[in-house]
């Protein structure tokens, strides 16, 4: 079976591609092994640090998924497949543009459901959904499957309607979908991004780096976070789990865990002194734009569902922070003896 992973050279989709690339195949619940004979990634830029950590298992497609002409190249009749559909224009930019957000993340998508239903094959296919379709004045600080989503964004808007294709397409037996609901996921290697969650990752990342960090939040905020591991390994247990158990809601609410600013602050200072690192600096700069984004976001999820399916949370932020050194930086802070 081949698998295509869309946004293969953004954030997750890059660690997606390397796990999936570590094991010889997919397990359909209960015991049918699909074996992995190609990985598929495809992103309009795939940076040479992904290509390079991949197997000879990962071939890399540079190419923009709004061009129908790609989608009817990645997706034939000929073959057995199973879609991750990662690539997206995410919270800032899509609110800048307004027209892209809709190309990508809502025509992309369409086209990419309809090109799996047109194989006839009923493909197993896994979207990545965001909290962000919650929103407005009357959502509670904890959301769940059972949450009104009222998307206050562009993005959580198309995010939303990807979710109900997912369903619907499922419905009619055109695919067999599943959408995870991500929180925000940290810690995000590279450079800072425009989104507004951006100091949930760069707080880490920064001082590690040994550069200065201006926290545009308060140290009592509260965040909801997702260590990237645990969100890939729910991409994939979410693949290869039986639809029978997800009814006629495709759609999971991930699971997370609260932090205080400080406390991530805390956890940061602890490991480091273990690991002999000098920090940066971090340096309170309240931004008062950034707060009150902040503070408007649910400060929890409750993922029943997904945690029967064996999707948990991280247990605690020392956890993935050693997970990230360990990727990021082997060498340079010597951790993989
Ligand atoms: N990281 C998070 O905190 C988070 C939270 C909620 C949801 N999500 C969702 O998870 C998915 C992956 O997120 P990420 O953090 O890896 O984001 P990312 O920005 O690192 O990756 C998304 C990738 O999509 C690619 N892409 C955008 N437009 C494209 C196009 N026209 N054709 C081909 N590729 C295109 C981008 O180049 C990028 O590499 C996204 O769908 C995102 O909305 C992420």
């Amino acid at each position: 079976m081949k698998v295509i992973i869309t946004g293969g050279g953004g954030f997750l989709g890059s660690q997606l591609t390397q796990a999936l690339s570590r094991r010889p195949y997919l397990q359909w619940a209960p015991a049918e092994k699909k074996e992995i004979s190609e990985i598929l990634a495809v992103d309009l830029v795939i940076p040479a640090s992904v290509r390079t950590q991949a197997s000879d298992r990962v071939t890399f497609l540079e190419a923009d998924l709004s061009d129908q002409a790609v989608i009817e190249a990645m997706i034939t009749e000929k073959e057995d497949f199973a879609l991750f559909h990662l690539a997206a224009v995410v919270s800032g930019a899509g609110e800048k543009d307004f027209d892209l957000a809709m190309r990508v993340n809502f025509d992309s998508t369409r086209q990419l459901l309809e090109a799996c239903r047109h194989t006839a094959l009923c493909p197993r296919v896994v979207f990545a959904s965001s909290i962000a379709v919650y929103g407005g004045a009357y959502t509670p600080p904890v959301v769940s499957d059972t949450t009104k989503p009222l998307p206050q964004t562009t993005y959580g808007m198309t995010k939303l309607m990807g979710e109900l294709m997912i369903n619907d397409y499922s419905r009619k037996g055109f695919l067999d979908g599943r959408a995870l609901r991500l929180p925000t996921v940290f810690i995000r290697p590279g450079k800072p991004n425009a989104a507004a969650s951006s100091f949930a990752s760069a707080v880490f990342r920064e001082p590690l780096n040994g550069i200065d960090y201006h926290l545009p939040v308060g140290l009592d905020m509260e965040v909801p976070l997702l260590g990237y591991r645990k969100v890939v390994d729910a991409f994939i247990r979410a693949m290869e789990c039986d639809s029978q158990v997800l009814g006629d809601d495709r759609t999971l609410t991930l699971p997370s865990r609260k932090y205080e600013v400080k406390e991530m602050i805390r956890a940061l200072q602890a490991v480091a002194d273990a690991k002999g690192i000098r920090l940066g600096k971090i340096i309170e700069s309240p931004d008062p734009t950034i707060i009150n984004i902040v503070k408007g976001w649910p400060v929890g999820t409750e993922a029943k569902r997904a945690e029967a399916l064996g999707i948990t949370a991280d247990q605690g932020v020392e956890e993935v922070i050693l997970q990230y050194l360990e990727d990021f930086y082997p060498d340079a802070f010597n951790l993989k003896t």
